[in-house]
């Protein structure tokens, strides 16, 4: 916003008189410089997130870096799956935190001719799990051992979701794709301050669970401008341009990770990773005042909830009551606080149990489970089970948002789990293994590390996969590609997603706004509400407080990467200020 005002200002500048012109300038800058302060965006935000709009191409990732690489793959007749390999595999190099092959992730793809599918290359638990794994012999929960253990790891997926991806629907050479991430961890890149400093505040625990030396340790700490160069994951990265699928799950890489497995106390086999497959799957569609919303079915509980709480919120007059005003956080919250009591019960990997998905849908039972809500108090969490379903028996990641020149749109987040995951490297190979164990229900009912509960749905067995809410989403208008949207954030991830799509659809704000606009999460257990600084009015937060609502203040909440379909056929991308996000377009 900051930079389009002072060049919107330099616009208007260029015919005045040169003295007030000047001091126009410095006040307007001023003025402009306090909004990116006041707003806490201070850092990091790349100065090409205008909201310039592209004809032909555009990518949305987490850093600059991966967003180059998307965007000249784009440019060299790659659609958007070869731009998303290339982008997953540039995000390894340049985000750490998230970006991984020792993870797993969700697809959801729109080709040009509006045929969809998902991908799922979640992580699964290895075959030697099982449901009791991080409970002492007193049946207790032993802390951290699904975080920061080596027998918090899946399974992990990426690799393979990646070749399957390319394999269905790539048009460049795979090598060519790698490539340039090979590059990246071969010359290194200059890391982003907020790179640098989370670097350094892992790097106890990096020391802990690594010993010996690492690349991602830096004795007098990083400061941004450092170059990261990564010659073991050049090598391992090399072996995948290679090798494919097997340059990753056989050979050396894989005799590497079981070696990291049998060190550290580990259980993860050969045979897992030589089982691992990811897998195509019908997506999940609804309807929101006749836009499609095209989404990720199981085990992503994303896509479920997503449509539940739209159906929940249709009914009611949003665009009338205005963006976080009191009533429009109050709907939202009371249908959040239902839809994830559901999501603790009956979400589940779909391979492993029954998830009714056609009840947890139906416009009759969303109706129903809205319909005991009181405008005049909150309703208390406790007060709320999971619905009963008729004839049934008795969960750091980054997201990245492409469309390419023929219109072919993806949307996939993928994900470590916590930030570094285990924060545990497969030495030698220059990776880091993900904790996404701890997104299964360690104990019915014991939150895990997003607070989420969960029984048996989500308990742990072999070779299942654990829980998501990881929520990629496209949506489509009049047959049309219209947005393309997802984000990382744990449990905030549904919620996050949901309030964007709203910001479009019903507050007529444009991609960037909608990405920028502050959010609120409530996920039925805590009984609280989460508020981003800022995000509701004092009178807003005074009502709702008078109500009952326990609002407490958090930190920022998701980085949302998406792009919308503007009249015209534009691609207009938001990039979300609270990371280092970047769109790139042409
Ligand atoms: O799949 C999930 O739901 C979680 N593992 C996502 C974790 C996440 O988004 C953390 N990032 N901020």
């Amino acid at each position: 916003m900051g930079f389009t005002f002072i060049s919107t200002s330099k616009r208007r500048l260029a015919s005045g008189n040169t003295f007030q012109n000047l001091l126009t300038a410095l006040l307007l800058l001023i003025i402009s410089a306090s909004v990116f302060v006041q707003q806490g965006y201070g850092q990091g935000q790349p100065a090409h997130n205008t909201g310039a709009k592209y004809r032909r191409g555009m990518v949305v990732c987490a850093t600059p870096n991966a967003a180059q690489v998307g965007l000249d793959i784009l440019k060299e007749g790659g659609n958007a799956i070869d731009a998303a390999v290339a982008v997953q595999f540039a995000l390894e190099v340049t985000h750490p935190e998230a970006g991984n092959i020792g993870g797993g992730g969700l697809m959801v793809y729109r080709s040009a001719g509006g045929e969809t599918s998902t991908l799922d290359f979640r992580e699964k638990a290895p075959a030697s799990a099982s449901q009791n794994m991080y409970l002492d012999s007193a049946g207790n929960v032993i802390p951290d051992m699904s975080l920061y253990t080596h027998q918090a790891s899946g399974v992990p997926g990426s690799v393979d979701g990646m070749v399957e991806a390319h394999r269905k629907f790539g048009r460049l050479k795979w090598a060519d794709l790698v490539q340039p991430a090979i590059d990246l961890a071969h010359n290194g890149f200059t890391i982003s301050r907020r790179l640098a400093s989370a670097l350094n505040y892992d790097s106890k625990q990096f020391k802990k669970l690594n010993p010996g030396k690492n690349y991602l340790l830096k004795e007098e700490g990083w400061r941004e401008g450092d170059l990261l160069v990564q010659e073991d994951l050049a090598k391992t990265l090399t072996l995948i341009r290679d090798k494919g699928r097997d340059g990753f799950y056989a050979g050396i890489v894989a005799d590497q990770l079981v070696a990291e497995m049998k060190n550290g106390n580990g259980i993860m086999t050969k045979s897992d990773l030589e089982n691992y497959h990811s897998v195509w799957r019908k997506p999940l569609t609804g309807d929101y005042k006749g836009y499609k919303i095209i989404t990720m079915p199981p085990p992503s509980s994303g896509g479920v909830a997503l449509l539940q709480l739209l159906k929940s919120v249709e009914a009611y007059p949003l665009h009338r009551w205005g963006h976080n005003q009191d009533s429009t956080v109050q709907l939202i919250v009371e249908a959040e606080r239902r839809v994830y009591a559901d999501r603790s019960k009956y979400l589940g990997d779909p391979d492993f149990y029954k998830v009714p998905v056609d009840s947890l849908l139906n416009p009759a039972y969303i109706k129903l489970r809205m319909n005991n809500f009181n405008w005049n108090a909150a309703t208390p969490s406790s007060s709320i089970q999971p619905g009963n379903l008729a004839g049934h028996e008795s969960d750091q990641t980054t997201h990245y948002s492409i469309v390419d020149s023929e219109g072919n749109a993806v949307a996939i987040t993928t994900t470590l789990n916590d930030s570094f995951g285990s924060k545990t490297f497969v030495k030698g190979a220059g990776f880091l293994l993900n904790n996404e164990m701890d997104d299964f229900s360690s104990k019915p009912g014991v939150p895990n590390m997003f607070g989420l509960v969960g029984g048996k749905a989500n308990s742990i067995q072999p070779n299942k996969r654990m829980l998501s809410s990881m929520t990629p989403t496209i949506i489509e208008k009049d047959g049309k590609l219209f947005m393309v949207v997802g984000t990382p954030g744990g449990s905030t991830i549904i919620t996050s997603v949901f309030q964007t799509i709203l910001n479009v659809i019903e507050f007529d704000q444009n991609m960037q706004q909608a990405v920028d606009s502050k959010r609120f999460h409530h996920q039925w257990l805590p009984d609280v509400v989460d508020v981003e600084k800022n995000a509701l009015t004092s009178d807003a937060t005074a009502i709702l407080q008078q109500k009952g609502y326990k609002i407490v203040d958090r930190g920022p909440s998701g980085r949302v990467d998406a792009i919308l379909v503007s009249p015209g056929g534009y691609y207009e991308g938001g990039a979300d200020p609270r990371g280092n996000d970047t769109k790139l377009g042409y």
